[in-house]
């Protein structure tokens, strides 16, 4: 009980955390971003900078990857709010527009939403990030096992997991790769692969992952489906999502580990 408790307030900060409203602004050549730099709900959560760090996360899958500049000025001394600088330039096209759009409306719009919606709609916004990499984003799941191999990578079964309601096999790659963990969620009953999760280091060292799903017929996918406590499916956009608990709070990157072990189906 102790830990669907704790599933639940994490849940509702999640849902908590899209409410800002700030606006975009565009000077000559440069869309201005807010930035909040203060914990909201202090009693929750216990990483003050997460809502920063997830709106600059969101901004860089939307630069285009051969231009990619994004600068935030941080107050001394912390302020409420901080500012992002990202030159019209360096926006991928599809961002550009909405960015625009946004920075006419008078009414403050939730720049937080605002990013949310636009990596949903687009779905090829995320992978743009790791097309220039060594290791562009495979497809679908064949060519996922062709360019990896990662069935031959050391394993983990995870027998009953608490975000997918179900087993899921972990496969981590070897040292000579970048850091990559693969992730089958298992249908018991037929055998067959529900879906795939792949999580893989940036090659800019920043220290930040990109994440991707594919579906049960192997195919690149927006969306993630998760397990409620009451035993629902419950569909989630990708990557969105997976940044709500694929967080490391000290070092304020998203990464491979979720962010409390109580979530994971390790500890039952
Ligand atoms: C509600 C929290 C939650 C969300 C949202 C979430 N994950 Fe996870 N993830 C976990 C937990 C917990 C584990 C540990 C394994 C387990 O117990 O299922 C995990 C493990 C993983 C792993 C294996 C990592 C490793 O090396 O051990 C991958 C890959 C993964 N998740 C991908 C994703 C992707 C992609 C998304 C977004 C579609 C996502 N996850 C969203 C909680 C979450």
């Amino acid at each position: 009980m102790w830990m669907l408790g704790k599933f639940r307030l994490y849940l509702v900060w999640v849902l908590l955390i899209s409410g800002h409203g700030f606006a975009i602004e565009f000077n000559e050549s440069n869309f201005i971003i807010p930035i909040p730099n203060k914990r909201r709900v202090t009693k929750l959560i216990p990483f003050p900078n997460r809502t920063r760090d997830t709106l600059i996360y969101m901004m860089t899958l939307f630069l285009n990857p051969l231009e990619e500049s994004l600068s935030v000025i941080e107050s001394h001394p912390p302020q409420k709010i901080d500012w992002a600088f990202i030159p019209a330039a360096s926006l991928a096209p599809e961002a550009l527009t909405v960015f625009k759009e946004a920075s006419r409306q008078e009414t403050s719009a939730s720049v937080f939403e605002l990013l949310k919606n636009l990596l949903a709609t687009q779905p090829t916004l995320n992978a743009r990030h790791l097309h220039h990499s060594r290791f562009p984003v495979p497809e679908n799941v064949n060519q996922l096992q062709s360019q990896f191999s990662y069935h031959s990578w050391n394993r983990e079964v995870i027998e009953v997991s608490s975000v997918k309601g179900t087993q899921r096999t972990i496969y981590r790659s070897p040292s000579d790769l970048p850091e990559i963990s693969i992730s089958e969620t298992h249908v018991i009953s037929d055998d067959t692969v529900r879906e795939t999760e792949l999580i893989i280091s940036r090659e800019d060292l920043s220290g930040q992952f990109d994440f991707f799903a594919y579906d049960q017929k192997g195919l690149l996918t927006q969306t993630s489906l998760f397990h409620s406590q009451n035993g629902k499916k419950v569909s989630a956009p990708v990557p969105y999502s997976c940044l709500t608990c694929h967080y490391d709070g000290t070092r304020g990157v998203f990464q491979r580990n979720p962010v409390f072990q109580f979530l994971t189906g390790r500890h039952k």
